[in-house]
């Protein structure tokens, strides 16, 4: 625990802990594997330079979910370095041990919750891009509180990812959306890449996720949103 006596009480998580039980190969992964991919968060700043082979842009994953997608992209991007967060671990134990099997060197995980990682432990203009891709999207009206995006998090966000630096989110929810929209539109550092109010065509970059094909299947929609970081400071 990160001993800060200025630092506010908890406020409300964006994710339950599921407590899903790893397989034994998960649970061998996270064990046995850890030290090659997993980041123990220090007191103070993880510093991003001593973490990779090689030094390039930084991409940023937040809630990576089983992994696959952010798998894909390490494995398609080898000239940028991929940090996936996330607190489920069977998810990590089943993305270390594939990229373990592919010898994968420019992907890390961090085991934590990325509020607090953004807000604590990592410098300012650190990433290139900003990667949040189906977020939990809380749709009950009183849930709305526990959505990760909201003002401080788009903030938090525009300090972290460096100038021009690109935000990218996806949701199959329309409501969170349209929020997200209207949030990083008001932004004075964001700019839509595509235009005013426009979403993204689904890139080819981004893979499909595990919640995404889980909300095909219940007939939703999906909504890309890029952003270009402008920074005003
Ligand atoms: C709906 S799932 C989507 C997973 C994946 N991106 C996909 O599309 O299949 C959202 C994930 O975000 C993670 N998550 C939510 N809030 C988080 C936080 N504050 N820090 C780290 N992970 C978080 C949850 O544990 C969950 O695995």
């Amino acid at each position: 625990m990160i001993k800060d006596t200025k630092r506010p009480r908890k406020t409300i998580q964006s994710f339950v802990r599921r407590s899903s039980k790893l397989t034994p190969g998960q649970r061998n992964g996270i064990n046995r594997l850890w030290p090659l991919y997993g980041v123990e968060v220090p007191d103070r700043f993880i510093d991003l330079d001593k973490l990779f082979i090689k030094n390039q842009p930084n991409v940023i994953e937040v809630g990576f979910g089983s992994g696959d997608s952010l798998l894909d992209m390490a494995i398609n991007n080898p000239n940028k370095n991929f940090i996936g967060v996330e607190v489920y671990e069977a998810g990590i134990g089943r993305l270390i041990n594939e990229a373990h099997k592919l010898q994968i060197t420019n992907l890390k995980v961090v085991r934590f919750d990325a509020v607090e990682l953004l807000k604590y432990h990592i410098t300012d203009n650190s990433f290139e891009t900003f990667q949040l891709f189906f977020p939990d999207p809380w749709h009950k009206k009183k849930h709305h509180k526990r959505r990760i995006v909201d003002s401080a998090f788009l903030n938090l966000i525009s300090k972290k990812v460096k100038n021009n630096g690109t935000i990218h989110i996806a949701t199959d929810w329309e409501d969170y959306a349209q929020n997200i929209m209207e949030s990083m539109e008001c932004h004075s550092n964001f700019k839509n890449a595509l235009g005013a109010h426009i979403y993204s065509p689904r890139p080819k970059m981004r893979p499909m996720t595990k919640f995404e094909r889980r909300g095909q299947s219940l007939g939703h929609g999906v909504w890309d949103l890029v952003f270009i970081n402008k920074k005003q400071d």
